[in-house]
């Protein structure tokens, strides 16, 4: 066949797969290569344990299993045929037993090698996110969790599960060295994992590459590069190393989180050395937390934002009657300052500026809307197919949004900005893109700004919120509620 290599003669397999595949099919099949060092480290880490056979489940362009070189019979499969060859050629030029095939690791039924446990697993898995997978991968979910016996979450990204079934792969005392997203340490879906991996591996060591260093060119991520073998008695300790990347891996600081502490459910990364001591000091007076004062919810998940967040203009166009119309906000840009408040006055000047400051909040059914201009535009919408669309499909009416009462703060929660509370004196409701805080019972809003417009919130969350490169933070509301904060002078009632 024709050599696909047809740039530069010295050209690496991966720099031919950037050249050959668009940017939007490498980004639909998570395909980002591993910079030499760290595949030098994984390596490293796989070969201490002598290993006959090495697979790297997502070959790409077969970086991981050149740098493992021809000691073990290196196996590899990858969905992309163009990877396959080019990967295999290289590998076969560096000689020793290669077996690289073109193949679905997460399809169970077509397994495509002979052999069938393995003792070491290499691999840099795809991050393709839980709503761009198949219905076939979001079922692994179940899946695994029958076999696992954790509850996997199906909001889990494609690695989760490529870490999963490495494990139930490996044979006892073999060894992966997996480098993914350090999400996983944090958030929610990655409960699971974590709980796989403690049960049923020696962590050997969790690698965290360090906020501000982006790993991959492109992809906005902080990375984990854990290195676990499998065994059948575990210690459930996790030894956790901060690292930097430059020519090599620079590890930075080290800790062990001990069995007892190492609980599935908690934040890892807010245990790396010099995580913990940036957030010690801010946690000085703070011994009690938000949910004690306040409830959080995310805003108004619409289903298609440009339907139901209106302009004047589109309001005035339509003649849509004021009755079926709320004051908005849907984003940051929509907000004052941290510390300020959301009064009518800012909110009108954004609408005069043309933003979408109307939502559109009608709950009647169509049969009591005869002769308003509001059905009009609610029949607008179906023409444009809208009751299909994800939170439309499952509502009754399809148009009728989530009734929620006014917040009495909005919180910006993913921005390249610091988180940002806001009073809504406005009365306004907020979308999706930013989060509602509700007093408790019984205390008055405006006893909670000082607490909530502190400056060192929005540092503490930054710590605590979801990891991503970058400093960029995005906060659950479960993180909002956990956030520390200094008790409120005055005897309170919980909140409810
Ligand atoms: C992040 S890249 C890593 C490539 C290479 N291992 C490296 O470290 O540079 C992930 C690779 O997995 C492949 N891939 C995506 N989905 C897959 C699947 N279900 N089974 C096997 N490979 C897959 C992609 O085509 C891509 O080459």
């Amino acid at each position: 066949m024709p050599s696909l290599l047809s740039g530069p003669v010295a050209e690496l397999p991966e720099q031919a797969l950037a050249r050959i595949n668009s940017r939007e099919k490498r980004y639909r099949l998570g395909q980002f290569f591993t910079p030499e060092p760290i595949a030098e480290l994984m390596a490293e880490a796989v070969l201490e344990i002598d290993p006959e056979t090495c697979l790297d489940p997502g070959v790409g362009g077969g970086v991981l299993l050149r740098a493992v070189g021809c000691g073990p019979a290196r196996l590899g499969c990858d969905v992309d045929p163009a990877a396959v060859v080019l990967a295999r050629d290289a590998l076969e030029a560096q000689g020793g037993e290669v077996d690289v095939v073109v193949g679905d690791f997460l399809d169970l039924d077509r397994w495509p090698f002979e052999v069938d446990e393995l003792d070491a697993i290499i691999a840099n898995p795809p991050y393709i996110r839980h709503h761009n997978l198949s219905r076939g991968q979001k079922a692994l979910a179940k899946h695994y969790s029958r076999s696992f016996g954790v509850s996997v979450s199906s909001l889990s990204g494609s690695y989760v599960y490529f870490f999963l079934e490495a494990i139930r792969r490996l044979r006892f005392g073999g060894r992966l060295a997996f480098i993914t997203p350090a999400e996983f340490l944090d958030v929610r879906y990655g409960h699971a994992l974590k709980e796989a991996l403690l049960s049923w591996c020696e962590i050997d060591e969790l690698i965290v590459l360090e906020m501000d260093e982006l790993a991959f060119e492109g992809v906005l991520t902080t990375s984990a590069i854990t290195i676990a073998t499998k065994r059948e008695r575990v210690s459930r300790r996790v030894p956790l190393t901060e690292a930097r990347l430059s020519d090599a891996i620079v590890r930075v600081r080290g800790t062990v989180i001990e069995s007892g502490e190492a609980l599935p459910e908690r934040p890892w990364t807010a245990l790396l050395p010099s995580r913990a001591e940036r957030i010690l000091p801010l946690l000085a007076g703070r011994s009690a937390t938000l949910a004690d004062y306040a409830r959080v919810r995310r805003g108004i998940a619409t289903g298609d934002n440009s339907f139901f967040c209106l302009t004047q203009e589109d309001v005035d166009g339509w003649g849509i009657e004021p009755r079926f119309l709320v004051p908005a906000v849907a984003g940051s840009k929509d907000l004052p300052e941290n510390g300020s408040v959301l009064t009518r006055e800012f909110w009108r000047a954004r609408k005069d500026a043309g933003a979408r400051a109307w939502l559109l909040f009608c709950h009647e059914p169509k049969s009591a809307l005869a002769g308003t201009a509001v059905l009009r535009y609610i029949e607008h919408g179906e023409a444009l197919g809208l009751t299909e669309r994800f939170n439309c499909r499952t509502r009754k009416p399809w148009y009728g949004v989530e009734r929620v009462p006014p917040a009495d703060f909005f919180v910006t929660y993913m921005s390249r900005q610091r988180a940002r509370f806001v009073r809504n004196e406005l009365g306004a409701r907020c979308l999706s893109a930013l989060l509602n805080v509700w007093a408790g019972d019984g205390i008055d809003p405006d006893e909670l700004r000082p607490m909530l417009e502190d400056q060192a919130n929005a540092r503490l969350l930054r710590e605590f919120g979801r990891t991503y490169g970058g400093g960029l933070g995005k906060i659950e509301p479960a993180d909002l509620l956990r956030l520390p904060v200094r008790p409120l002078a005055a005897p309170l009632s919980r909140a409810a």
